[in-house]
């Protein structure tokens, strides 16, 4: 059985205090929560203070993106992965759509990135994802399918088990129009065929994929009800620790 995993992406928003706040007001609205694996992603200024504070419970921090570099350097602006650990991440975010839109981020890039997150201990949860255009077009399963081989290129079988992927259609991310469950259900199936394909059949069976766009209260319970969703990463819903809350408990 695999646990799901209901992750909050903060992206950009709230500062330390703000972060502070979130955090713990979402602890004991989650606290009972032994049915999946609860993790939100500050922004790094706030990561150690968030994890300090959350300490004990059973809420993960992740950082949002992490340097493709893993040796210290003169390296200005980037975090390293082993960095983002040491002040209590567990889990780190690459190729992010945001990331590969306007940070110009390449299947090359995610795939350094998703290298020193398992090297540093992480739990990786990379993203794919299509652009409207590229449904239109009907290429969806050839551009996802490319940035799974790309991104997940090189890696050994025991570091597949630090992977988590998630599938995050372009044209959903903060527009409030989400896939259906069926649309979703259909991408994450293709993605589990793929990665027995490229891997095994075991690590497929066992690697969790995450829906990500427009998921709210009122839609995961229908995301969670198909049989290769495995949890969710949400965007504006996990900044408020209620209706996060609420994604977590979902109905099950
Ligand atoms: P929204 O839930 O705001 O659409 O964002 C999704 C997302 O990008 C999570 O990483």
């Amino acid at each position: 059985m695999r646990k799901p995993v209901i992750a909050g992406n903060w992206k950009m928003y709230k500062t330390l205090s703000q972060a502070v706040d979130t955090a713990l007001a979402l602890k004991p609205l989650v606290a009972n929560a032994n049915h999946c694996d609860v993790v939100i992603a500050p922004v790094f200024t706030a990561i150690k203070t968030v994890a300090d504070r959350l300490e004990g419970s059973n809420i993960r921090v992740a950082g949002q993106d992490c340097s493709t570099e893993t040796e210290e350097g003169a390296h200005t602006g980037e975090v390293m992965a082993s960095m983002l650990r040491d002040v209590g991440a567990r889990h780190v975010i690459v190729g992010h759509s945001e990331r590969r839109q306007f940070y110009s981020e390449t299947d090359e890039t995610v795939n350094k990135k998703t290298h020193a997150g398992i090297k540093s201990g992480l739990t990786v949860i990379m993203c794919v994802g299509e652009t409207l255009d590229q449904r239109e077009q009907g290429s969806a399963e050839s551009v996802v399918s490319q940035q799974l081989s790309g991104g997940l290129s090189g890696l050994t079988a025991s570091d597949l088990d630090r992977i988590i992927v998630a599938y995050e259609p372009v044209w959903a991310i903060g527009t409030g129009r989400t896939a259906t469950p069926e649309q979703a259900q259909e991408m994450h199936a293709f993605i589990r065929r793929v990665f027995a394909e490229r891997h095994s059949a075991a690590a497929a069976e066992a690697l969790r994929i995450l829906y990500g766009g427009s998921v709210k209260p009122d839609n995961i319970e229908g995301l969670m009800k198909q049989a290769d969703i495995d949890g969710a990463l949400v965007g504006g819903a996990s900044l408020k620790a209620e209706s996060f809350a609420e994604i977590v408990n979902y109905r099950r």
